[in-house]
């Protein structure tokens, strides 16, 4: 999947940020379809890769569709690359505020709007990182699936290996799952299937003809 979403961009031009629009697309819709109603209370987690991009971008349709996502970052918002810093600043100019965990000890923070969240968006992880995980991620991980509130994993649930469907060492334990493009792995070996829970699998744009090329 790394190495379809490179043809698509590089070689066929189709720009990062359209298919991350289409992504966070698909996740606001099924975040929409699980709970109709805007007033209620989503709490969506980002990584600082492409994933969290997804996750930020999804947040950005809710906001436009009436929801009021609470919204984190793994780290310094500095640190986002250029499209999920592009839909970093436009909430920013919505007025959504982002809140940095930069730090292990902040994470605890978390148990409070977890314990209100009506449902989690994890957008942390995809299929850009490599096990073990990140103290950080790790806590993150425990406290989401502690939390008890339904899960709605962005591509991979983070912390399951997209190869080989184990957690490294852990794994979000997901409701659902919307994944792009085509079904990863590791959403169908292993312990995938019991993470991953209910799997949708959005067209995002990648041209089918990818597919046949990488065989
Ligand atoms: N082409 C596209 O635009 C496109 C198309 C479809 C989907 N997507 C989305 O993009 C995702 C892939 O994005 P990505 O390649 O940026 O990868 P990613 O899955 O977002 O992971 C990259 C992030 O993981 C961190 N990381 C690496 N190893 C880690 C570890 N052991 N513990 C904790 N964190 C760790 C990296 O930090 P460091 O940088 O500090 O190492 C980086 O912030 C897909 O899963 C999908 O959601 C993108």
């Amino acid at each position: 999947m790394q190495r379809l979403d490179e043809a698509a961009i590089r070689t066929i031009g189709i720009p990062r940020l359209l298919l991350m629009d289409a992504a966070g697309r698909a996740v606001a819709q099924a975040v929409r379809e699980l709970i109709p109603a805007p007033a209620q209370d989503v709490l969506v987690c980002c990584g600082l890769g492409y994933n969290g991009g997804d996750g930020l971008c999804a947040a950005w349709y809710l906001t436009r569709w009436g929801y009021q996502p609470s919204l984190i970052i793994t780290g310094a918002r500095a640190h986002l690359k250029d499209e999920p810093a592009a839909y970093a600043r436009i909430l920013e100019g919505l007025g959504q505020s982002l809140h940095e965990l930069t730090g292990l000890e902040r994470a605890e923070a978390l148990r409070e709007p977890m314990s209100r969240a009506s449902l989690i968006v994890d957008a942390l992880l995809g299929i850009g990182w490599q096990g073990p995980l990140r103290p950080l991620q790790e806590r993150l991980i425990r406290l989401m699936n502690q939390s008890g509130k339904p899960i709605l994993a962005v591509d991979v649930p983070s912390g399951l290996d997209a190869d080989t469907g184990l957690p490294n060492p852990v794994a979000v334990k997901a409701a659902m799952t919307v994944t792009f493009g085509w079904p990863k792995q590791g959403l169908l070996l292993g312990e995938g299937p019991a993470h991953a829970g209910q799997l949708l699998v959005e067209d995002i744009g990648m041209p089918a003809s990818l597919l046949s090329g990488l065989a």
